[in-house]
């Protein structure tokens, strides 16, 4: 598993980088855990200003291991790992960029609500089939969604599954820009550049004013997160894990 999380320094840019390619990017609890402490240990390194992800290409990420879910459904332990990293997220004390290239499932869309800025690309579809699954939003999407999409446009990407593409949600303000496939990291590493040239203290200021209050944010992820569980254990969402494991019998 070792590999499956990158963590690399480019002055003062972390990057972390998902890479399990054959797996489309699924995240697992070994790699929620090993971001956390990313996150933890960039915001507490005063040469560290700007957290970058970026996934590998094709894939930003295909969601949580559904086998992971599985064998929660299953009367399995889940451990604590995706709570925390949605806490971390939620927390992160430095701005954060992520360049998403194709495949953003589940919490590889969410994930982008907490970036200050997302660059994707022209072939990136972001899409949260939580309801399908039998499951709940998470990550707090279920109120950040909103802000940005408005009532109609969350229930369709959150509860009907719909996709956006890089374009949609660029016009609709859930992400930043859209580049060319060959331009994304290139595009992902100046912004954070730029961003890493600011006065630290000006910017954290400015940053945290513009994200609000985290009390409502961090309620609503516990909030979401207790149903999400509740829901991992329901027949529905047993049935369609199970049916995603068979589906290519
Ligand atoms: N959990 C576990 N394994 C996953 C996965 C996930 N979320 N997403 C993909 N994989 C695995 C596949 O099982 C497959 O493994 P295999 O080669 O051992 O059979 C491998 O990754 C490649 O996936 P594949 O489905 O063949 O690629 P694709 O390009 O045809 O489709 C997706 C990609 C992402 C559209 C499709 O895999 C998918 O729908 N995945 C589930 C996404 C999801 O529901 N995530 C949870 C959201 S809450």
């Amino acid at each position: 598993m070792t590999d499956h999380i990158l963590i690399e320094r480019r002055d003062a840019v972390q990057v972390i980088r998902m890479n399990r390619p054959d797996k489309k990017n699924a995240l697992t609890r070994a790699m929620y855990g090993k971001m956390s402490e990313a996150l933890a240990a960039g915001d507490a390194d005063p040469a560290v200003r700007v957290h970058v992800f970026l996934g590998v290409p094709g894939a930003f990420s295909a969601g949580n291991d559904l086998t992971d879910f599985l064998a929660v459904a299953t009367g399995g332990e889940g451990g604590s790992e995706v709570w925390e990293f949605l806490l971390a997220l939620a927390r992160s004390q430095k701005p954060m960029v992520s360049g998403v290239d194709g495949i953003a499932v589940g919490i590889g869309t969410t994930l982008n609500l907490h970036c200050d800025l997302t660059f994707a690309t022209p072939r990136t579809l972001f899409r949260t089939p939580f309801v399908d699954l039998g499951l709940v939003p998470e990550a707090g999407s279920s109120l950040l969604v909103p802000q940005v999409l408005g009532r109609q446009g969350a229930f369709a990407l959150l509860a009907l599954g719909e996709g956006l593409s890089a374009e949609q949600a660029r016009a609709a303000g859930l992400i930043h820009q859209v580049v060319e496939e060959g331009g994304l990291e290139a595009a992902v590493l100046a912004a954070a550049a730029r961003i890493a040239a600011k006065p630290p203290q000006a910017l954290r200021i400015a940053r945290d004013l513009m994200r609000g209050p985290r009390e409502p944010l961090l309620a609503r992820i516990e909030e979401e997160t207790a149903l999400f569980r509740e829901r991992l254990k329901s027949d529905e969402a047993r049935a369609a894990l199970m049916a995603f494991m068979e589906r290519k019998k």
